[in-house]
């Protein structure tokens, strides 16, 4: 358990940086924090949480200037950030040209959810991190929300590198509004009330179930979708297929990247959207080595099994 004092909040910083796990206070609720530019880092958060699936991540940032480094702003996406930023708002934009947030820390989406919180412990963390910091809710996946250092360590503990002390404000998460189109969209109540939104606005929101917006495929840009026809569950690997292997199945060549050779299911994890996007630009077959069911093979099972049928 870490202090929110400067030197504790340095410390903080070098863990990240190093890829480590570290819980903090936002104004909303606790957030689980990795470095959002290292799948490698975000494949622990999904590890430590058990989450069965990639659900994208917020990543949470400094400055607008950051922001705008991430994500795409729309006439109605910059109103919302000047009045609501810093607090508990996420914008969901599209992904900026030369975006540092990795693959996996958006669940291979075309789009990125980016929020400035207000806590004072998050600006500093941030200001010192000077990166993105992927942070779901501190809580194992299906629990509710952590608003207390002391539930983040009952939940979490032995299995994250550090804790910042600190309280919450809000107590509910952020408000997520997608801004993908010139229609916004609310993705999920929170913090601050739809009225508000839609006053700043000057329109209703639509809405739409968070689960509903990133299964569409019509939200995923098409890079994401491989075009490549997946075999799932290959025991070999055909002439005309590349292999996108675990735990060395296939004999090794030019065709075929192995998620883990050791059979690390974090290590896939991390590896998962940039190997199946490399072997998707130059193959149109991809044979898939069976993955594990246990811990994030569940997860890395569910993306393929929809990449297999095109869903995205
Ligand atoms: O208050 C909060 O928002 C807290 C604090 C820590 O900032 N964070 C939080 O994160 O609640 P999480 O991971 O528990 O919820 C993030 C939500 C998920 O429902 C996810 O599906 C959605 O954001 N989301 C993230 N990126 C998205 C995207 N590109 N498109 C649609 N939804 C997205
Ligand atoms: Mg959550």
């Amino acid at each position: 358990m870490l202090g929110a004092d400067p030197a504790a909040v340095a410390m903080a910083a070098d863990i990240l940086r190093a890829g480590g796990l570290v819980a903090f206070p936002t104004e909303t609720v606790f957030g689980l924090g990795a470095d959002a530019t290292s799948d490698a880092a975000v494949a622990k958060i999904y590890a430590a949480k058990g989450r069965p699936a990639f659900n994208p991540l917020i990543a949470h940032v400094a400055t607008r200037r950051a922001a705008e480094q991430q994500g795409i702003f729309s006439p109605q996406a910059v109103k919302l950030a000047d009045v609501f930023w810093p607090g508990p708002l996420t914008l969901v934009l599209p992904l900026a040209a030369g975006a540092s947030v990795c693959d996996l820390a958006r669940a291979g989406l075309g789009s990125v959810a980016l929020r400035i919180p207000s806590h004072p412990v998050a600006q500093q963390l941030l200001a010192v991190l000077g990166r993105p910091l992927a942070a779901p809710s501190a809580n194992p996946s299906g629990r509710v929300s952590a608003v207390t250092a002391a539930h983040v360590r009952e939940d979490f503990d032995g299995r994250i590198d550090a804790i910042i002390d600190g309280g919450v404000e809000v107590g509910v998460e952020s408000t997520i509004v997608g801004c993908l189109t010139d229609d916004p969209v609310l993705l999920r109540p929170g913090g601050i009330p739809r009225e508000a939104i839609e006053a700043v606005l000057g329109i209703k929101l639509g809405e739409t179930a968070p689960g509903a917006a990133v299964n569409a495929p019509g939200m995923l840009a098409a890079h994401y979708a491989p075009r490549a026809r997946l075999r799932l569950d290959a025991l070999n690997l055909e002439p005309d297929e590349a292999g996108l292997d675990f735990g060395g199945r296939f004999a090794p060549g030019s065709k075929v990247l192995d998620l883990s050779p050791r059979g690390d299911l974090t290590e896939a994890a991390a590896h998962l959207f940039a190997y199946l996007r490399r072997l998707d630009e130059t193959h149109s077959k991809i044979a898939v080595a069976p993955i594990p069911s246990e811990g994030l093979g569940e997860a890395i099972s569910d993306r393929l099994r929809r990449a297999a049928v095109g869903a995205g």
